[in-house]
């Protein structure tokens, strides 16, 4: 059913019309790189939720994993593959989406990568390869924002959609040029630049979907022991969900293009 090629039978078009006639009285989501980490918990806090998930992957046998882990617990998760340097997977994707349940109200932009060194209070900006600040772009940014485009259409046929990018502490261009900040001494160029890049394309799509009833927002997860943040992270991944499922499920006095963690706006 996931494969690029789909071949319908009268199984799956009924399977596919159930769904649809469900999906008019359930919440869709959709979470990029939801097979493990930050992705993985805010996948299962909104199935928690009654709303229908899309777990992305770009592993089929990862999100299968997800998927198989998830359902074990009675929630109602499905795989779809999404890698964020295919842009063929975002067409898929959303054809899937439109033909299966006809709109998409929540979409986690949480998918990501530090290709760089991980280490905290480094500089790297006057040795970065140009191979790995392109490629971290391509992940962290560009697929970001080809899937958010790609996937618009369907978010504009929700009652109230809600768009969150994972951002992160480290895009904040005033803790960086603040002496004694936090973030100060952690100069992972390449990272934090695709990260104040997303907070720039949050600002901007919020403005262009103003008149409308979707909200687009970003969310610092926190430092959580995830393969990215490591074990010497403060949170758990549970806990590292919480910015991006009260984002999600905002109303409509919610913030909107802002950049947050949990319920507080951080500096741009
Ligand atoms: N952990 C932290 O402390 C922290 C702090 C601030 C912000 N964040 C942000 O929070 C988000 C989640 O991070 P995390 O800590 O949960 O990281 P993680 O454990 O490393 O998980 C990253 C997820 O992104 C997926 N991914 C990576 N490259 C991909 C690609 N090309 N296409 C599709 N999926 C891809 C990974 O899939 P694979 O398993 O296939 O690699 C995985 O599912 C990221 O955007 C990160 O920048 C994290």
């Amino acid at each position: 059913m996931y494969n690029k090629i789909y071949l319908p039978s009268l199984y799956t078009i009924t399977i596919h019309n159930i769904a649809f006639m469900e999906s008019l009285n359930k919440k869709i989501a959709l979470v990029t790189g939801a097979n493990k980490g930050v992705g993985y918990a805010t996948a299962q806090l909104l199935a928690e939720q009654n709303i229908t998930v899309l777990l992305g992957s770009r592993d089929e046998t990862r999100g299968k994993e997800a998927e198989a882990g998830l359902r074990s617990q009675g929630l109602d998760v499905h795989y779809i593959n999404i890698d964020m340097e295919d842009r063929e997977t975002f067409s898929i994707a959303a054809t899937y989406i439109e033909r299966v349940y006809g709109k998409l109200d929540i979409l986690i932009n949480n998918a990501g990568v530090q290709i760089e060194s991980e280490i905290w209070q480094t500089n790297t900006t006057a040795s970065i390869s140009m191979e790995t600040l392109r490629r971290t772009f391509e992940i962290n940014f560009f697929g970001l924002v080809d899937l958010t485009q790609q996937l618009l259409p369907l978010i504009q046929k929700s009652e109230a959609g809600r768009i969150v990018n994972l951002t992160s502490i480290l895009a904040s261009l005033q803790y960086h040029a603040t002496p004694g900040s936090n973030t100060y001494n952690t100069k992972t160029f390449a990272y934090n630049s695709t990260k104040t890049a997303v907070n720039a394309f949050t600002i901007h799509l919020a403005h262009a979907l103003k008149d409308t009833n979707i909200k687009v927002n970003a969310a610092h997860p926190g430092w959580v022991k995830t393969e990215m943040g490591g074990k010497g992270a403060f949170l758990s991944i549970e806990e590292g969900a919480k910015t991006s499922v009260y984002l999600a499920l905002i109303d409509e006095h919610g913030p909107n293009g802002s950049y947050m963690h949990e319920h507080s706006k951080l500096p741009w």
